[in-house]
């Protein structure tokens, strides 16, 4: 739907879609791990396991042994795989435990004392992650989720509403609706930078509309929140570890905002979210807002200091072509350059998709179920 068309920014709104069923929310844990799954004698699932590294079991880099540990490294146990090795713990993870298990940049694993068993410098490189700016507006309304936060009545009531019949507000998922906008194509950017969407009709930013949002008043005021999302940001942070020890936390680098065009579209993200809340549609809605700044110089100081994520890593062992002498691993979802290891999940994404990622780690996991039943039939 086309709602508002404002100094030649045509915005698109409609309504977020979600993994809902029933009034809960269906994820990967409930539809592929559920109780009609869980039980299969193909299946195992071990709780509580934390994978320290993965092994190869010869000098000949096939890897066939995961090592892990239930009590934070008191023993070790190791699982021998007979096929291969699926590495599917997501873009933080997955690069702490390949670097981990002696797999990446040669420099950096002698620097920490862990033994090079594969160089490929690409591993934790190139993480991306789209910056979300929280921005709310103290409204009139007085049905935005700050009302149960107020009125304990109130919320008790909406938790038994949910319990007994999955119904009312507690079945919304926060960003109910959401817009989508390009940057105009004679934005003075593009003088100097490349545009970095995928094509002419991908939005550049996405407002998640929230009925609620966040303040350190106490009790809050009705809020809603109109949260700009730069989707194909050109900032490229990295994951790398911080000791040899497993258990400890690796170094997230997000680097959000770290380029000139992140930075002008998170800009243009708040100022075309005011004209449109300054439409006549919210007349007597609107009593302030979060975000005060106006000048450049304003916005950028207000964006870096409150920049967030919209939880979308990607691309620490990003895809590439088997030839190319880059990347993690290669389109079959294998590790190159060495055997019996493939990483399924959001990391192998060479870019962050101009939208949200979970439907496109569920598309690779199903296409890598098929990859992986043709490579053993
Ligand atoms: C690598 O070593 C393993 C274990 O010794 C052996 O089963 C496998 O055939 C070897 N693979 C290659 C390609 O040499
Ligand atoms: C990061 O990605 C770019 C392409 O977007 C590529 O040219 C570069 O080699 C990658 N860096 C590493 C360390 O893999
Ligand atoms: C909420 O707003 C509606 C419409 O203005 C009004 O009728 C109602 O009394 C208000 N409720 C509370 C609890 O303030
Ligand atoms: C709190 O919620 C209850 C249940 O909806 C309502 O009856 C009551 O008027 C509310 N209290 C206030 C102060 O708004
Ligand atoms: C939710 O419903 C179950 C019965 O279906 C009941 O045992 C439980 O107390 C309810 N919880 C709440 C918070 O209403
Ligand atoms: C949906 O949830 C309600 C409340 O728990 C339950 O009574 C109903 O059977 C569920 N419906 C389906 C289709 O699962
Ligand atoms: C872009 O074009 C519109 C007319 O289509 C014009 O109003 C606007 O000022 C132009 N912006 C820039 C930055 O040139
Ligand atoms: C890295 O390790 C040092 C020493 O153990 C610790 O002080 C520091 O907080 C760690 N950094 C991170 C980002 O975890
Ligand atoms: C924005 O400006 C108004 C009016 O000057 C002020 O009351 C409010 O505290 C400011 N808000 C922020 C977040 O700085």
């Amino acid at each position: 739907m086309i709602l508002s068309s404002l100094v030649h920014i045509i915005w698109y709104v409609g309504f977020g879609q979600s993994t809902v069923l029933n009034g809960t929310r269906s994820s990967s844990a409930t539809s592929y791990l559920g109780p009609q799954f869980i039980n299969r004698p193909n299946l195992h699932v071990l709780l509580h396991a934390h994978v320290t590294r993965i092994l190869s079991t010869a000098k000949n880099l096939t890897f066939r042994g995961v090592e892990l540990s239930q009590d934070s490294g008191a023993t070790v146990h190791t699982v021998s795989a007979t096929k291969e090795v699926i590495l599917s713990a997501g873009s933080i993870a997955t690069p702490q435990i390949l670097m981990n298990s002696g797999i990446g940049d040669r420099k950096t694993l002698t620097n920490l004392g862990i033994q090079t068993v594969h160089h490929l410098p690409s591993v934790g490189q190139n993480l991306t992650e789209q910056p979300l700016l929280s921005y709310n507006w103290v409204v009139t309304a007085n049905d935005t989720e700050e009302e149960a936060t107020r009125n304990v009545t109130l919320a008790a009531e909406q938790l038994k509403q949910w319990n007994d019949t999955r119904s009312g507000p507690l079945v919304d998922a926060p960003g109910l609706n959401l817009g989508w906008f390009r940057l105009p194509a004679n934005a003075s950017i593009f003088e100097e930078f490349e545009d970095p969407s995928p094509g002419p009709n991908t939005a550049h930013i996405e407002i998640q509309f929230v009925n609620g949002g966040f303040t350190p008043e106490n009790p809050p005021p009705n809020l809603i929140g109109t949260n700009p999302t730069l989707l194909c940001p050109t900032s490229r942070g990295f994951v790398t570890l911080n000791t040899s020890n497993p258990f400890n936390h690796p170094i997230i680098n997000l680097n959000l905002v770290g380029t000139e065009f992140d930075l002008f579209a998170m800009r243009e993200g708040i100022r075309n979210t005011r004209r449109f809340m300054a439409s006549p549609s919210f007349d007597g809605f609107i009593v302030s807002s979060t975000i005060n700044a106006t000048t450049d110089d304003e916005l950028d100081e207000y964006i870096k200091a409150n920049v967030g994520v919209a939880e979308h890593p990607t691309g620490t062992a990003m895809m590439t072509s088997r030839d190319a002498d880059w990347g993690v691993v290669d389109p079959d979802l294998k590790v190159k350059g060495v055997r019996g290891l493939r990483v399924v999940d959001a990391s192998v994404l060479p870019f962050v998709p101009a939208g949200h990622t979970q439907v496109p780690t569920y598309i690779i996991a199903e296409r890598a179920a098929d990859l992986i039943k043709t490579t053993w039939d």
